[in-house]
């Protein structure tokens, strides 16, 4: 049983792919990521998901069904956080919550009983009389995620839902979203950030150009593709080809030979003998 099954999914502007033949799988229950840089194709590939843009090819399958068949159908069962927040700044908090709801055709009653639960459970109940203006981007980002779930949606799909936050709002946000999870809802989610899969996701797949570059759960990821430790250097401009060429020859740490202006921490000798475990930013 799947919630969410795309095979070979394709999505082209003209001549570009900006997806390219993307497969998944996605459990009812489970929580699963999109990871990749700017460009990957993962807001397109969401939105072929949440039944707003149609797909070039490949199959795809929400709840089961098609969504160039059952659009209507698949789009009233979900909640959707976009990547930007498109919130009424006409309306105040609740109001917001509560505008959204009857979009669902949900009874009044009940859209302002789940307000009220929603306003706490995404820590806005005081700001419930406030202007959107006035909220700061993390409580943005925490009223759309309260305003996707408004109509108890069984899988929840979230652009970057952390991204541009300081840490203590992404903190709050990953604890909101894995108590969702406990409580069952199917999270498809995407992220540019491993440490944010490796909270919030049992399995990912790694996006880019529009293809999947790697897929497994988070742990299985991190011991394949990661080394044991990374130096990151970064050079003076006009240090650049001096400090390339003495990590290319292998010849001593560039921190020794004068090279680089600051390595950001020191590692063991054996490491700073080994060259190749070293990535080096050279700005
Ligand atoms: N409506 C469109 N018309 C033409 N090209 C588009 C359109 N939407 C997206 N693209 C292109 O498709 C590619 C994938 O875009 P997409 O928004 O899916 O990337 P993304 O992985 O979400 O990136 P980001 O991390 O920056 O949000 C990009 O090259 C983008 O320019
Ligand atoms: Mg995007």
């Amino acid at each position: 049983m799947t919630v969410i099954a795309a095979s070979e999914l394709v999505k082209r502007y003209g001549d570009f792919a900006a997806v390219d033949g993307i497969s998944f799988e996605v459990a009812p229950g489970e929580s699963f990521g999109l990871l990749g840089p700017n460009g990957a194709g993962k807001s397109t590939t969401m939105r072929m998901v949440g039944a707003v843009s149609t797909r070039t090819s490949g199959s795809l399958t929400v709840l089961g069904l098609d969504p160039d068949d059952y659009g209507p159908e698949i789009r009233s069962r979900l909640g959707v956080v976009p990547q930007q927040d498109n919130l009424d700044n006409e309306l105040r908090v609740r109001e917001n919550l509560l505008t959204y709801g009857r979009y669902f055709g949900l009874p009044r009653r009940l859209v302002a009983e789940r307000a009220d639960e929603l306003l706490q459970f995404a820590q806005l109940a005081d700001r419930a009389g406030a202007k959107v203006d006035e909220l700061s981007g993390g409580m943005k980002r925490r009223l759309t995620i309260a305003r996707a779930l408004i109509n108890d949606p069984r899988i929840l799909l979230l652009d970057e839902p952390t991204t541009g936050l300081d840490p203590q709002a992404r903190h709050i946000l990953w604890d909101r979203l894995f108590r969702l999870k406990e409580q069952g809802t199917t999270l498809l989610l995407t992220t540019h950030y491993m440490d944010e899969a490796e909270q919030l996701c049992d399995r990912l797949v790694v996006v880019d150009h529009g293809r999947i570059m790697a897929e497994g759960s988070p742990a299985s990821l991190i011991r394949s593709y990661s080394t044991r430790e990374v130096l990151e250097v970064r050079f003076g401009s006009d240090r650049n080809a001096d400090a390339a060429a003495a990590l290319a020859a292998g010849a001593a740490a560039p921190h020794e030979s004068g090279a680089a202006l600051e390595p950001r921490r020191r590692l063991p000798a054996a490491h700073r003998a080994e060259p190749h475990r070293m990535s080096a930013v050279i700005a």
